[in-house]
């Protein structure tokens, strides 16, 4: 695994030999994002060695170096999730090459279900601490000691100073943000109202079907560690109807400006960090 990591990051250096000092990881229907990276170097993952293919719609499937407000950053536009048969060794592989080519911070973003009644679709969220139900965890296995300890701490996962960042961002161009606890499901089906009931009596405000493997190989490595969730519906069986992917895209796309304000001033203030 250390050896295809190194081939990795050693194919991505010999394009871009730029050290990123942020990593974004863009979430469904996110990623128009990268259209505000100023001079993109855009490599698709099937061209980096060991990367997976993302096979979901919405989710592009390529690596974008370049800069944003002047901060180094690269950008994963679109993730692979386990729901798609990836092992999650390969769901957690693109953040592992992201830390060796050299960033300290990640920042991921999600499309979610609202479990939190108090939230409305097209809310963008901080994720304030995450439960993982994937019923499984990216570091099973032999503890790979050169990336991280065998029993990572996860009592700061989510970085108070990033956290403030963001906060600090949303501040900066005026809008209110809330806060949840994001619960990872395995997927790909979506939850039962009384898995929606029962999320919210376990302490979950939104619900997806990603990041938390992201946040815990991330943690491992060491890396500051913050999240935004874009709340593209809420969660089954809180408004009379059925849940459907397009809405989720279409959801996502209403606030991308938005979420690209808040995304650019975050990394602004991420970057004096
Ligand atoms: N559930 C799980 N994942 C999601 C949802 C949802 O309601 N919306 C967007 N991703």
């Amino acid at each position: 695994m250390y050896e295809k990591l190194k081939t990795a990051s050693k194919h991505i250096k010999s394009i871009c030999p730029v050290t990123p000092k942020i990593g974004v990881i863009l979430g469904s229907g996110l990623g128009d994002f990268v259209k505000k990276i100023e001079n993109p170097t855009v490599i698709p993952y099937s061209e980096i060695p060991n990367f997976g293919k993302t096979t979901v719609e919405g989710h592009e499937g390529r690596l974008i170096i370049g800069k944003v407000n002047g901060v180094d950053v690269a950008v994963m536009q679109g993730r692979l999730h386990s729901y798609e048969g990836h092992p999650m060794e390969n769901v957690v592989f693109p953040v592992r090459v992201l830390a060796t080519l050299g960033i300290e911070s990640l920042v991921l973003t999600n499309a979610a279900g609202g479990i939190n009644t108090n939230f409305r679709p097209g809310d963008l969220v901080l994720i304030d601490d995450h439960i993982n139900m994937m019923g499984t965890n990216p570091l099973i296995g032999p503890n790979i000691s050169e990336l991280g300890p065998r029993f990572p701490d996860m009592t700061m996962a989510y970085t108070a100073d990033l956290k403030e960042c963001i906060l600090g961002a949303a501040k900066d161009i005026g809008y209110d943000m809330k806060k949840g606890v994001y619960v990872a499901l395995q997927g790909p089906t979506y939850e039962t109202p009384a898995e929606i009931r029962m999320l919210r009596v376990l302490g979950g405000d939104m619900v997806g079907m990603s990041t938390v493997p992201e946040t815990i190989a991330a943690s491992h490595l060491g890396l500051k560690v913050c999240g935004i969730s874009c709340i593209t519906n809420m969660g089954a069986g809180i408004e009379n109807k059925k849940l459907h992917h397009d809405e989720v895209k279409e959801q996502a796309n209403m606030v991308m400006e938005t979420f690209c304000n808040l995304l650019i001033k975050s990394i602004a203030r991420i970057g004096k960090k």
